[in-house]
């Protein structure tokens, strides 16, 4: 922990007071140092995609909040994040959040929400009546694809441990696998849509359980085999990139009930390292990590 000058609000910034910021598995590889190729570091850089809190100030122009209003946010990835007192961000990355919306809820959402809009909706292009399998159903990202994928009126299997079998049902999912009990999620066929979190041997023992023309998209940089052609279906990156539109659908959403944000755990951001060295061991399921300045 360090004092930081609290930052002032520039033209159209608001600076928010932070109540809780979620800890995500790109926070610790980016800390770790592993995506400086992609995602270049400078220190010192405070971490944190996510967050939640008030308005406290406005710089000069602002007409998109008030001193006061509950927000949630996503910050950069390289600049100054989430796990701090205060932040300073623009119209284009705070939403006013819905009354029912918890901050651990707000900070919990954004960041897993949007990544599983932008896979299911830009990348994937889901829609009622297909047949979706979500690898790695019980985290932060595939518990929101769970929920949104069965909002669209689609069939739903997940793959998760067999500890997490009925959180993984009660999300929504028609189908879970234990990955742990090697129950067969490869028996099944005709699947539209697999949204891979997890990467590894998954990724290409997928490739039989899509029907022809079927999208495998994928999110886990690790390196495959494409083995689109013989298959008949598409290999798809999903771009998760800041857009305002998903971020606004997401906290919609979450306003309707139709997604709840899970929380994990919540441990104050003195132990901001600590939420890292479980995430690293594999042993955060079931959502996000939140930190309480
Ligand atoms: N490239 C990008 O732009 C980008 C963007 C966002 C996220 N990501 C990556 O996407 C991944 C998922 O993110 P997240 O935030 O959802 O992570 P998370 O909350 O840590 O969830 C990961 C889940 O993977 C599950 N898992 C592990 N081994 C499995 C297996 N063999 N079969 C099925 N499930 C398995 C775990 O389930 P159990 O707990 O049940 O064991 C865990 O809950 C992370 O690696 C993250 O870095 C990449």
């Amino acid at each position: 922990m360090a004092e930081r000058p609290r930052p002032v609000p520039g033209p159209g910034e608001v600076l928010v007071e932070i109540a809780a910021a979620s800890v995500t598995p790109g926070d610790a590889k980016l800390r770790a140092g592993l995506l400086q190729t992609i995602f270049p570091v400078s220190l010192p850089c405070i971490p944190g995609r996510d967050g939640a809190g008030r308005v406290v100030a406005l710089g000069t122009g602002v007409d998109y909040a008030v001193v006061g209003d509950r927000v949630c946010f996503v910050a950069e990835r390289t600049v100054q994040g989430s796990y701090a007192t205060h932040i300073v961000r623009d119209a284009h990355s705070v939403m006013r959040m819905p009354e029912k919306l918890s901050f651990l809820e707000g900070a919990a959402l954004m960041h897993a929400a949007t990544c599983a809009w932008m896979a299911l909706m830009d990348t994937g292009k889901a829609q009622a009546g297909q047949r979706l399998l979500v690898h790695g159903g019980s985290g932060a990202i595939g518990g929101m694809a769970i929920q949104l994928g069965r909002h669209l009126g689609a069939w739903v299997a997940a793959t998760c441990h067999s500890r997490n079998r009925d959180y993984v049902l009660s999300l929504g999912a028609h189908e879970a696998f234990a990955y742990d009990l090697n129950e067969g999620w490869d028996r099944l066929s005709e699947i539209d849509l697999v949204l891979d979190l997890v990467g590894g041997s998954l990724h290409e023992r997928s490739y039989p359980v899509l029907r022809p023309g079927g999208i495998l998209a994928w999110l886990i940089a690790s390196p495959f085999r494409d083995l689109s052609e013989q298959y008949g279906v598409r290999t798809v990156q999903a771009h998760i990139v800041d857009k305002p539109e998903a971020n606004a659908a997401v906290v919609a959403l979450a306003g309707q009930g139709v997604l709840r944000a899970q929380v994990s755990r919540v441990l104050p951001l003195s132990r901001a390292a600590e939420a890292h060295r479980l995430i690293e061991a594999g042993q955060n399921s079931r959502g996000r990590i939140i930190l309480e300045p």
